[in-house]
């Protein structure tokens, strides 16, 4: 019998409740330029990745839920139905990598953060966007997640930078604001 999975099911709703908001504090935190090439982790209907479609030459969408990904696809946007702890692609093939509001619902956190790394290029950079947990607002998403079962792990925004360390290859940089954390990983290169 096949997996339950919440976003399968919320997915004809899921682009009209959360809907792209205007000034996506991503671009700039991307610094995307032309000829790069970008994957969206969790990246579900495209919603954040579809900012990108005219300024990056290839971007993939991985995520868990074929529904969500069929939305993707309907943007244009090219898609693999994968889990973000098992990326089928060979090491150092992206640009950037991003990973928005998807951190927490992930079953294993460390391993997937490592495979975001391996195919990270160096000069590369990753973005993850997660709400911030130390935000009432956010406090009370987790709880109705808790409720629904849905198994969140929320982690505090000073914890996910510390996973992220990849000593001494990386450079991580935090940011937090009206209820939301990024935290962008830069690889440096190596002699
Ligand atoms: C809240 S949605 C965010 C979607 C998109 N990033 C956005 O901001 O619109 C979380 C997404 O993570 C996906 N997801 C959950 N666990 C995953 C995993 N282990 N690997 C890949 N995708 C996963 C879900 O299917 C869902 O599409």
């Amino acid at each position: 019998m096949p997996k339950f999975d919440y976003f399968n099911l919320l997915s004809p709703i899921y682009d009209m409740v959360f809907a792209q908001r205007q000034e996506h504090e991503l671009v700039d935190l991307l610094e995307i330029e032309n000829c790069q090439t970008l994957l969206d982790v969790g990246g579900g209907t495209g919603r954040v990745s579809v900012l990108f479609k005219n300024t990056t030459k290839k971007i993939f969408i991985a995520d868990t839920a074929i529904n969500m990904l069929q939305l993707a696809r309907d943007k244009g946007l090219a898609t693999v139905v994968s889990e973000s702890e098992h990326l089928p692609f060979p090491d150092q093939i992206f640009n950037r990598i991003i990973m928005v509001d998807t951190f927490h619902h992930v079953k294993d956190q460390r391993q997937s953060l490592d495979e975001m790394w391996r195919l990270l290029t160096p000069r590369g950079k990753m973005v993850i966007e997660e709400p911030d947990i130390q935000h009432l607002l956010v406090k009370l998403i987790a709880l109705g997640e808790r409720l629904l079962l849905m198994r969140s792990q929320f982690k505090k925004p000073q914890a996910i930078v510390e996973m992220c360390q990849f000593v001494p290859h990386s450079d991580v940089k935090l940011i937090r604001r009206k209820g939301f954390a990024w935290i962008i990983i830069t690889k440096k290169e190596i002699d």
